[in-house]
């Protein structure tokens, strides 16, 4: 059985006066849970707040993206290392908005999956088909693609710490959400792709978020097929009682 992990990604959302209040009004009703894995991804400026605002539960912090070398000259980032200073036990890596507009690429996801995986943060990353791949019936090999070249030469014990999120672009804050079915029938098939990196016993192992306007009316549904192992929560994360409804679905699920 995997357990259930819920992530908030705040995006480019939340000051760290109101990231605190939105951590403390989380942690206020989710406190002692710990049946689901409970991850806030609040934008680098607020980690810290967040971090000390969630010290002492289960709920985890992680951050939104990260560089994949350990320091030099890149001006404007942020490495892995850094990110632990601040208590992150997760990294989201490849998200749809990254790869659109950072130029982010299935060789940038991969270095940076293993420098996550290297010092000891759990990356989920992010895979998914823009509409007009799935109109032309190419997500499949979207997602071989972008599954084969984000996590290619990682170990077994990798796979062990890795998280997969399949985010459909043309269900990302457009209140479209995949079908339960059409959400399983992707997840099941990230899983058989990930059993040809890894071995069946790995990939059983591995947990795959749904991601695309999940919210608490539509998440118990797509929580309860068997190869969607949780969310990755964008807009319905910014609001305590929206993103608790939903931790709540995956605690019953
Ligand atoms: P929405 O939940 O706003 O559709 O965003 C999903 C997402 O991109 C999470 O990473």
């Amino acid at each position: 059985m995997r357990k259930k992990i819920i992530a908030g990604n705040w995006k480019m959302n939340k000051t760290v006066s109101e990231a605190q209040n939105l951590a403390d009004a989380i942690k206020r009703d989710l406190d002692s849970e710990a049946k689901v894995d409970v991850v806030l991804c609040p934008p680098f400026t607020a980690i810290s707040a967040v971090s000390q605002a969630v010290s002492g539960t289960q709920i985890a912090v992680g951050a939104q993206n990260m560089h994949f070398e350990a320091s030099g000259a890149y001006t404007g980032e942020i490495s892995a290392e850094m990110l632990r200073e601040q208590y992150c036990r997760y990294v989201i890596l490849g998200h749809s908005e990254r790869r659109q507009y950072f130029g982010e690429t299935d060789e940038s996801v991969n270095q940076k999956t293993k420098a996550a995986l290297a010092a000891g943060l759990k990356p989920i990353v992010c895979v998914g088909e823009t509409l007009e791949e799935r109109e032309a019936d190419k997500y499949q090999d979207v997602i071989r693609t972008q599954i084969n070249g984000g996590l290619a030469g990682l170990s077994e014990a990798d796979f062990k710490n890795l998280v997969v999120a399949y985010e459909p672009v043309w269900a990302i804050g457009t209140g479209k959400t995949a079908s339960p079915e059409q959400a399983q029938e992707v997840h099941a098939f990230i899983r058989s792709l990930l059993v040809e990196l890894s071995s069946q016993a790995i990939a059983d192992t591995v947990r795959i978020q749904y991601g695309g306007s999940m919210k608490p009316a539509n998440a118990a549904e797509l929580l309860s097929k068997p190869d969607i192992d949780g969310g990755l929560i964008g807009g319905a994360a910014l609001d305590a009682p929206s993103f608790i409804g939903i931790v709540k679905a995956a605690i019953e699920a």
